[in-house]
């Protein structure tokens, strides 16, 4: 059994077990993924200031996100299919941040419902809202979301169409897979996977199959995407979807700091800057480079977090100091739940943390609370 250090072990499992189609989904970019690398590598040339005989006794991660308590100023970003990453991914997800203290966020294209997330969990959860073009459709899941007492909505600004992600296409991204010869060959080597979903029920988009009328299967997530998703989405719908929900909203895809305005002048309760993962607009900048950029544009008319390629409690850190007053990770923890379900994922969020706690102890910080840019080395970082 490998012993697990690090996010890369998780990710490398996850690799072993999860079908080449799934796995494929999640760690990859759109076009030349020139994006999701450089979300990943612009956080490598940070530098971080170590400070010695400082007290590092009684250390603390805790924040807030939205007025909500968390063990780590990191929330679980929404992400879709996580259900076929591992059966019951989301259900599982859920239970294991609920167990650490942390957000999880609840996607609209899962696999697990809204309400089968909420029967297994206690803590509300968070749900991640697509704009379709069915209106109708938009309103049932969000009296869907109340009713299930989601804590907040997140409403997702920029996939109102889908970048184009290559393996998807060459794998014919499905869920649950077609049996095709290549499929089964692949599921063959999966045995864990394989035993795991004939025990479960859930193997379809459990918030849309069965709720849109005439959808009976999703063959094909891109066609089903471009046909279904709303390329008209606009700040009316903004305010529509506010006005709708009335609860928390969170406002997630903002890149640009003329949009950061336009979004803060919603009342949006937190924006998440984002380039999807990396996954929507090819040669957009990293969501670190532009995140002081937005900070000083809205910081202080609304919170500001960030996602897009966080793989340690390093990265946290470095958000965090430059303004961010949470973050979402998204890949690291599928890595986890594909590699070994909710223990994987409680992995995941342990690593983290303990990146973070000693990371920031070095740096001579003992309360996450207080970090700024002052623990990063002058000229090594984005303004
Ligand atoms: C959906 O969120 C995707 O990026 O595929």
């Amino acid at each position: 059994m490998t012993v697990i250090t690090h996010i890369e072990d998780l990710r490398v499992l996850a690799e072993r077990r999860v079908p080449r189609m799934f796995y494929d989904y999640a760690d990859s970019g759109s076009w030349t993924e020139s994006t999701y690398r450089a979300n990943e590598s612009d956080f490598q040339k940070i530098k971080l200031r170590q400070r010695v005989a400082v007290n590092m006794e009684n250390r603390s991660t805790r924040t807030t996100m939205i007025g909500v308590e968390t063990a780590m100023p990191v929330a679980i970003a929404p992400t879709g299919l996580a259900g076929m990453q591992h059966a019951d991914g989301e259900i599982l997800g859920a239970r294991a941040a609920e167990k650490f203290g942390i957000p999880f966020t609840l996607s609209t294209m899962s696999i697990c419902s809204i309400e089968d997330v909420a029967a297994h969990t206690k803590a509300p959860f968070w749900f991640q809202l697509y704009v379709m073009r069915d209106r109708a459709f938009i309103e049932r899941l969000i009296e869907r979301a109340k009713a299930a007492k989601c804590g907040a909505l997140m409403l997702t600004l920029d996939l109102q169409i889908l970048g184009q992600r290559h393996k998807d296409i060459k794998n014919g991204l499905s869920a649950p897979p077609k049996p095709t010869i290549a499929n089964i060959l692949n599921l063959m080597t999966k045995p864990r996977w394989c035993m795991g979903m004939l025990g479960t029920k859930r193997r379809q988009f459990g918030n849309i199959i069965g709720h849109v009328k005439g959808v009976e299967n999703m063959n094909s997530l891109s066609a089903w995407t471009a046909g279904q998703f709303d390329p008209a989405l606009n700040w009316h719908d903004v305010e529509w979807i506010k006005n709708r929900w009335g609860g928390k909203l969170i406002l997630k895809g903002i890149l640009d700091a003329e949009d950061a305005r336009l979004a803060a002048d919603t009342g949006a309760d937190a924006i998440v800057v984002s380039n999807h993962g990396g996954r929507q607009l090819d040669g957009a900048p990293s969501s670190i480079n532009v995140l002081p950029g937005i900070i000083d544009a809205v910081g202080s008319r609304t919170e500001v977090w960030m996602d897009g390629g966080i793989r340690s409690g390093q990265d946290v850190l470095k958000a965090v100091a430059l303004g961010a007053k949470g973050t979402l990770i998204g890949r690291a923890f599928l890595y986890g739940l594909g590699a070994m379900g909710e223990e994987g994922v409680t992995k995941t969020l342990e690593l983290i943390r303990n990146e973070l706690d000693l990371t920031a102890a070095f740096c001579g910080c003992t309360d996450i609370r207080n970090v700024d840019r002052s623990i990063l080395l002058p000229g090594t970082y984005p303004q």
